[in-house]
């Protein structure tokens, strides 16, 4: 990745379940978090959330080796939780009901298309700090004490129009503005 800042970065944990809310999951999806570091967010979509799968991709054997101790040590079974070493770029993504990433601008450049040939429609996306380029958000949401914007997608993926793109750049510069937003709809752009 060509952001080293982001590389090893989690998404805190308190955001975990604010991003998990988010993407209101139901008990028989299946989620996938493309770069899964310590597996958090896979974890907790289980545990607290009870969906029917959930899966953590990861690159590093170090962070994968982790998260399947920590799924362990909360008695998740590979049924519930799995971790996989490898490469997002390998995994289809049609399976999935909900994406969850967070990646550098380079990694989500590359996965655009991936997220647009593969996703079933109505699967879910929610990209912590960077948006998918110029797709049109559901929701754009900063919560309370947590440091960078979720943004909330929906499959199947489309882009913004010029005005719209513009709107959406002047949002997020808002973002790195406002540091003390509560839990608030701050841009609700509602397709159709
Ligand atoms: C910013 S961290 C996010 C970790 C976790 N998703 C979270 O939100 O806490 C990005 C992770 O993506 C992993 N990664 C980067 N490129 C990858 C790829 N092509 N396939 C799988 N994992 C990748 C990195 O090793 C890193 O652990």
């Amino acid at each position: 990745m060509s952001s080293p800042s982001i590389q090893r970065v989690s998404t805190p944990y308190s955001g975990v379940v604010k991003l998990l809310r988010l993407c209101e999951l139901a008990s028989d999806d299946v989620l996938v978090d493309l770069g899964s570091g310590e597996g958090a967010i896979p974890a907790l979509a289980a545990l607290v959330f009870g969906v029917r799968k959930a899966v953590g991709v990861e690159l590093d054997p170090a962070l994968v080796g982790k998260s399947r101790e920590t799924a362990s040590a909360l008695r998740l079974g590979v049924d519930r939780v799995e971790f996989i070493l490898g490469d997002m770029f390998s995994l289809d993504l049609g399976k999935f009901d909900v994406v969850t990433i967070f990646q550098s601008q380079e990694t989500i450049g590359r996965l655009l298309q991936k997220l647009f040939a593969e996703l079933g429609d109505g699967a879910r996306v929610v990209s912590y700090l960077l948006p998918l380029g110029t797709m049109s958000p559901l929701k754009l949401v900063r919560p309370a004490r947590i440091e960078y914007p979720f943004y909330l997608y929906k499959a199947p993926l489309e882009y913004l129009g010029d005005d719209e793109a513009v709107r959406l750049l002047q949002e997020i510069a808002g973002f790195a503005e406002g540091a003390e937003r509560e839990w608030a709809l701050v841009s609700a752009s509602i397709r159709g």
